[in-house]
């Protein structure tokens, strides 16, 4: 990974929020299509309880993937959003977002990460694999009438 990227957790009070959501939602709009784009409702999915967003931000300043988690209860966590700029993946910039989701998924005390994605998704399907998740069951028609989804899970080890 190019060493001068850093993972930051967006704060709600910082004086660049609007900024960094207004790349963010460019980034979301270009990469997802629309039946599994969260764009028109991002502001409206940071305000719900229990809910995260990392960042990926360049030396430059620049937003280069982000990675959305939550946790609804004390039993489980999803990750509900990952992704990196097209122009800048390979570089384990979504493996490291996806570690530090994970990671804060963990500080909430959950036994369990779950997330949902596309099987034909690859890289992200290798991404899930590599950190040990595993696939607990495909859903018919999840994205859309023609797009399914599986759902994968990581338990933590009770320590
Ligand atoms: C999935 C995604 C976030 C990966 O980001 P990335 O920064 O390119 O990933 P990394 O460079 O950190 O790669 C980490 C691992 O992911 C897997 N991976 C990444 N790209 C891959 C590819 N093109 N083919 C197969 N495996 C791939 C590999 O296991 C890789 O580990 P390795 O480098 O040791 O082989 C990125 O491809 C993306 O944004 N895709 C579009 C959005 C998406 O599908 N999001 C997930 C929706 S649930």
């Amino acid at each position: 990974m190019e060493s001068e990227a850093v993972v930051v957790e967006l704060q709600r009070n910082s004086k660049d929020f609007a900024k960094i959501v207004e790349e963010i939602v460019k980034l979301e709009k270009k990469i997802f299509p629309k039946h599994e784009s969260l764009a028109r409702s991002f502001d409206e999915e940071l305000r719900k309880n229990n809910t995260g967003l990392l960042y990926m931000m360049d030396a430059h300043g620049e937003v280069v993937g982000y990675a959305m988690y939550c946790w609804p209860s004390s039993l489980s966590a999803s990750i509900t959003k990952l992704a990196v700029k097209a122009s800048r993946r390979r570089q384990g910039h979504g493996e490291a977002l996806l570690k530090a989701a994970i990671q804060k998924c963990r500080t909430r005390n959950v036994h369990r990460v779950s997330l949902h994605v596309d099987p034909l998704r690859i890289p992200a399907m290798g991404l899930y694999k590599k950190l040990g998740f595993q696939v607990d069951s495909l859903i018919k028609c999840y994205y859309s009438p023609d797009r399914d989804a599986n759902r994968m899970f990581l338990d933590f080890a009770s320590s």
